[in-house]
This record gives C-alpha cells, structure tokens and sequence, in this order.
C-alpha cells in the first residue's frame, strides 16, 4: 500500500510519497516536489538528506549500529580477514573459499604500478604530503589505463579497473611514504597476503630481510576493516557526485581521497595526534583545552570528538579503543599520548556541553594511537584511512553505476544582487 505526506504551502495541499528502507528508516520522495509546488528544500550539509537508496551499509546513529551488507562492524573485525571484507562490500556476499583465492589471486596479479610512474613521484618535492601524492598518482592511472574512461565500458572492463585500484593503492601508498621520507621504493611480494604485503613495502628495504610481526599485522587488519565503509559520508558521496557525471572509477576515487583529507573528515586522525602533542607539550592543562573547544570565538575544536551520524557512541571507536589497549601492550609501547587522550576523553564526557551535543570520541579518536605504535608516522594515518575506504568507495560507485543514478546536481536557494545593469569604469 502506497503511502503519502502531505505538504501544504500557498493554500495548495500535495502529497509526498513515503518510502520506507529495510531497517525502518522513513524518507520523503522529494523528488517531484519543485514541479508540484515550485518549492525546492534546503538542508545546507544533507544534515538530512536521503541521496539514493543503497543496499551497502547500515548504520544507526542513535544506537550505534553498524553493519555492512548485514553483518556486524563487531564480527567483521573480529572474525574475518580485510580481503574478505572487501569482497563482501564490493560483491554483496562473502566469498566462498573458491572466490576468495580467486579474488585474492587476480588482486596480486595487479600491484605493480607502471614504472613511469616513478618519474611523476620524482617531481614531487621532499616531504610532499602524502595525501596529496596519493590523490594524484591514483588520478594518473586512469591515462595509463585508458579503457577506464570509456562510457560503454564492459562489466568486465569495470572489474578490471575496481581489482587493479585494490591492487596498486597499497603500492601507490608505500611509495608516497618512501618519497616523502626520501628513502628506495620496494615492489611488492606477491605471495604476501594483502596487509603484510603493505608492512613489506612500508618498512622494507630493497636489501634487507624483512619480518613481519603478526601483531602488526592483525591491528591493521582490523583497522581497515573498521574503515572499509560508512554509508553516506563527506568522501562517499564525493566519490558518488563525481562517478555520477560518467567520469572514470580512478578519478572518482581521487576526489574521495581529497575529500578524505580534511580534518573534519579523514584527516581528523593526524590532527588528533597533533592535537595531542600539543596538549602535552603545553603543560598537559585538559580543561584549558576544553575551554577552547567550547568558547564559540576559539575556532578550536576537540579532534576526534563528535560526529555527524551517531549520537551517542561510535561503534568503531569502541573497538579501537580496545584494539589500542590490546597492541600497546603486545607491543610493549608505553605512549603517554594514550593516557592524554584516555583522561580527555574522561573529561569531556562529564562536561554538560559535550554531553548536551552528543559529542563522544569518533573513529579517529584512538585510530591515531595504534597507527603510531605500528610505526606509521602521522602524515600517513590519514593513507591508511583511504586505503580502508577504498572497497567502500568502489562499492558506492558501483552501486550508483548499477542503479543509473542521475547526475548529482543540487540546487541552492540564491542570496546574491538582482539583476542590475553594468557600469564601465571612466578612462578605460
Ligand atoms: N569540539 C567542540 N565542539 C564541537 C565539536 C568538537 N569536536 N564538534 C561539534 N561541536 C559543536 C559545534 O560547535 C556545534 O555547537 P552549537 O550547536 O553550539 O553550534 C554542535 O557541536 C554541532 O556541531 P556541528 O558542527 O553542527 O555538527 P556536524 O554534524 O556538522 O559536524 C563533525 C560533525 C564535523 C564531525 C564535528 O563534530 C567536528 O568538527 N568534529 C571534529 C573533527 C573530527 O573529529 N572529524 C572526524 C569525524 S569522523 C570521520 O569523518 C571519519
């Protein structure tokens, strides 16, 4: 049975369809409303805004739920293995034994990136934010890989182009970290699996026998689960806004790694630390920063804490949290970093304008603190965040694809003058 909202402006009454989702969520179809009644909305940063129906991820702000393809965000990082997760997200199912080994053997088959790409990292001054490197390098691919950019592009052509971006952006990753520190690249072991494939080419050296200590390696494995999805956010939806005009799956995902970048989205994690450190450095004084991040004339912000989405807990922040305790201790690290952020966060907890606003640690929060006792210095957390993502983003762009989405092209309510007429300057 179909159901209606009712609208009423100017004396006339319309009726909205309503739609309803699997998990109960209720959206308003808009999307005839200028037509019936000349209005459009406005809702300045989608605060609630339904952009397309996805069968991908859900998540519920209010009780901190998160699930991809209906699995728990809690068994996924516990139970399975980033390859899997990716399939899953990518393909709808997990794999079968069969399909993983297929997947995980086409995927290695693809993470050589093509030597000229050297001489574009060459270009790039010491010390080039790695970010930077990254969305640019991954732009790149698309001029070798040409079939990429056609607009009838076969499904296998798609397939082809998704596995070699699951492929080389490890590789692309290592690389902006060895130049920006200036050190040799290393090609990547095929018989290593996804994650440890990534150490090697991180902390190896061409010469030298490298070791992977398997703690390392099931923290960033759990890591990259956590981040592989999360439905509808600020890179998401870039990914999506741009793949909507046609414009090829690597330039898609590069504008999802600039979009990344910001510290209000993926770049909040090197901003956490940074924050950190610097709230040590300073004597240490939490409640003076929480001073800070309350007066409305500091543009000062407390890194790491509240979200667009959920309300009252972030599920993944949980888990890292945890999982930071947990590889500290493995590690034998003893970061007073991890103190600093354990008693702010205590701190703003219990203060009336965090609790008021819902404000709690994100997913960035601890993300940083593990990231530093793995090694990986703090211009590359925010890599690491876009290397998770990266099944997400493809998932979303293959979705929108698959469901023939229309061009993403929001409308706006206009401020500016009314049309008046052009004055020449005297003497021109
Ligand atoms: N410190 C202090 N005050 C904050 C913070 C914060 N971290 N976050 C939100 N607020 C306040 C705002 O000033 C606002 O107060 P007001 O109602 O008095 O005006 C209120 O809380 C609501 O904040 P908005 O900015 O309107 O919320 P929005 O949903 O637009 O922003 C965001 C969410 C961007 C994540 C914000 O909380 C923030 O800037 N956090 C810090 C950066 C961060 O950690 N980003 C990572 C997010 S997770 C991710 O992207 C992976």
């Amino acid at each position: 049975m179909s159901e209606f909202a009712q609208l009423t402006f100017d004396e006339n009454t319309i009726q909205l369809p309503v739609v309803r989702g699997s998990e109960k969520e209720i959206a308003v179809d808009i999307s005839k409303l200028r037509g019936q009644s000349g209005l459009i909305t406005l809702d300045r940063g989608f605060k609630n805004t339904g952009a397309t129906h996805s069968a991908i991820t859900f998540l519920d702000g209010e009780k901190g739920i998160l699930r991809y393809r209906g699995y728990a965000i809690e068994e996924l990082a516990e139970k399975a293995s980033f390859a899997e997760v990716s399939y899953l997200l990518i393909y709808g199912e997990l794999p079968t034994v069969d399909r993983l080994s297929w997947y995980n053997n086409s995927i290695v088959h693809h993470t050589l990136v093509h030597e000229n790409m050297k001489s574009f990292f060459s270009a790039f001054p010491l010390g080039a934010h790695p970010m930077g490197m990254l969305s640019a390098m991954v732009s790149t691919l698309s001029t070798f890989y040409p079939g990429s950019q056609s607009s009838n592009r076969s499904m296998e052509d798609i397939e082809l182009t998704i596995h070699r971006l699951i492929a080389k952006l490890p590789t692309l990753a290592s690389q902006a970290y060895k130049h920006n520190v200036g050190l040799p690249t290393v090609y990547p072991q095929n018989e290593l699996s996804y994650t440890e494939n990534f150490l090697y080419m991180m902390f190896g050296l061409p010469t030298e026998e490298f070791e992977i200590n398997p703690v390392v390696d099931s923290a960033l494995n759990k890591l990259l689960i956590l981040h592989a999805d999360h439905e509808q956010n600020c890179s998401t939806a870039t990914v999506r806004v741009v793949g909507s005009s046609q414009a090829n799956l690597y330039s898609s995902i590069s504008a999802g790694i600039s979009a990344l970048w910001g510290p209000l989205h993926g770049g909040a994690n090197q901003a956490v630390i940074e924050m950190l450190e610097q709230i040590k450095l300073d004597g240490g004084d939490l409640q003076k920063w929480i001073e800070k991040a309350k007066d409305k004339s500091d543009s000062f912000r407390l890194m790491g804490f509240g979200h667009r989405v959920y309300k009252n807990f972030d599920p993944r922040a949980r888990i890292i949290k945890k999982a930071a305790d947990d590889v500290l201790e493995a590690l034998g690290v003893d970061d007073p970093i991890l103190d600093i952020a354990k008693e702010l966060e205590q701190v703003a907890l219990k203060d009336e304008y965090f609790v008021e606003r819902g404000l709690y640690p994100n997913v960035d929060f601890y993300s940083g603190i593990i990231y530093r006792a793995l090694g990986i210095p703090t211009e590359m957390f925010t890599v690491m965040f876009a290397l998770g993502r990266l099944p997400g983003w493809i998932a979303q762009w293959k979705e929108m694809t698959e469901n023939n989405d229309p061009i993403g092209r929001p409308r706006q309510v206009y401020t500016g003058p009314t049309e008046r007429p052009f004055v020449e300057i005297d003497g021109r």
